[in-house]
């Protein structure tokens, strides 16, 4: 008998539009042999709907399904209720869930509480490690032991939540006391560059500081770190085995790898086996590795650093990496020989080993 699997992409985030495109990357590697596929769409304001095809992601027309799925939080049931006409509900028994969700509501442990309430196995990072994970100042603070001991630096910063920002002046100070110009303003839980900037002055700070509270009520500013953007993409298989891929690197012709940079400016450039040194490319897939286990992490992630002339800096962990045609992280494991639908098939795995 096939099993099940349930993908939820979308989402209520800014991350929503990455969500579906990796999505659609994910759907067509699944083994149609092996599974039935179903598709659940979470719109921007948070409304399930079941999408008969992928063929409807792809042409963007799925928000006009008018049929509800909500998965339930039954433990027994392990149900998705597809809304039915005249009042006749169908239940779906569901064997795993992908999903395919990235930054708040998807990334953030949220939907995981969901699925841990519905003891229905999914892919990916639990609760705490997903929360932790998506926070970039809770992240610095678990970190920051380990990192040290294996001589690896993280961004100095600071961070605040919006209460603090009533008395401005005082924040001001605080940051220019502790970081000299330029340095990065970003919200503490996002991704994909949405509401980053790089402030030069203490007017672009502020400008910054205002920008990422409409995307976040806690903010971090960090020093600017010069040198090389480097990712390494991790898989921990159903065993427990923690491997991490070759190094990849991003070169962006921008001032930094912004959201423009990241999907829509053609000259940005996406490295898998960059050139490293042998001894670079190993504390780097060393320090991926202790991350994630270090935060607790499931199936997957992607760790991103900094290569200084001096150090490697750790920057973040993304625990649903992009799964886009241009992401790094399947093309990272395609350079070691995993091709997309064995990827996928051992991300199920993972789901399934819970
Ligand atoms: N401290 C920093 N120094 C230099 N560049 C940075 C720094 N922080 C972020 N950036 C740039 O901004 C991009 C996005 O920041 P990141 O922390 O990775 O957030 P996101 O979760 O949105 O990907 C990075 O890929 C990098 O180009
Ligand atoms: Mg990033």
């Amino acid at each position: 008998m096939k099993q099940t699997v349930l993908v939820i992409f979308g989402g209520a985030s800014t991350e929503h539009e990455i969500s579906c495109q990796s999505a659609i990357n994910v759907i067509e590697n699944i083994n149609s042999n092996k599974y039935n596929v179903i598709l659940v769409g979470i719109t921007k304001e948070g409304e399930w709907l079941l999408v008969k095809d992928i063929s409807l992601i792809m042409n963007k027309k799925w928000y006009e399904s008018r049929i509800k799925a909500l998965l339930l939080p039954d433990a027994k049931m392990k149900s998705l209720l597809v809304e039915g006409t005249d009042n006749k509900h169908s239940f779906y028994k569901i064997d795993v869930i992908f999903p395919v969700l990235h930054g708040k509501n998807g990334e953030d442990g949220t939907i995981q509480g969901l699925f841990e309430m519905a003891k229905i196995p999914y892919v990916g990072s639990g609760v705490l490690a997903s929360a932790v994970a998506m926070d970039k100042v809770y992240t610095k603070i678990i970190c920051q032991t380990f990192l040290t001991a294996m001589g690896i630096k993280q961004a100095k910063y600071v961070s605040f939540v919006s209460k603090q920002w009533e008395n401005q002046d005082y924040c001001i100070k605080f940051v220019e006391e502790r970081l000299s110009y330029p340095v990065f303003v970003k919200p503490a839980n996002a991704g994909s560059s949405c509401g980053i900037t790089k402030a030069h002055s203490r007017a672009e700070l502020i400008k910054g500081i205002n920008l990422a509270w409409k995307v976040d009520g806690k903010i971090i500013v960090e020093e600017t770190i010069v040198g090389r953007e480097l990712e390494c993409a991790v898989f921990c298989d159903k065993d427990g085995e923690v491997k991490a891929s070759d190094i990849g690197e991003i070169k962006t012709s921008s001032g930094f790898y912004d959201y423009d940079a990241k999907y829509n400016d053609p000259c940005s450039e996406t490295i898998v086996q960059t050139k490293l040194s042998r001894e670079n490319a190993e504390i780097i897939r060393t320090a991926a590795k202790a991350i994630f286990t270090a935060l607790g992490g499931f199936s997957l992630a992607r760790v991103d650093f900094f290569l200084t002339k001096e150090d490697v800096v750790f920057n973040e962990i993304n625990t649903m990496p992009g799964f886009t045609a241009i992401s790094m992280y399947p093309m990272l494991w395609e350079a070691k020989g995993m091709s997309k639908p064995q990827l996928i098939q051992n991300l199920l795995d993972t789901g399934f080993s819970r």
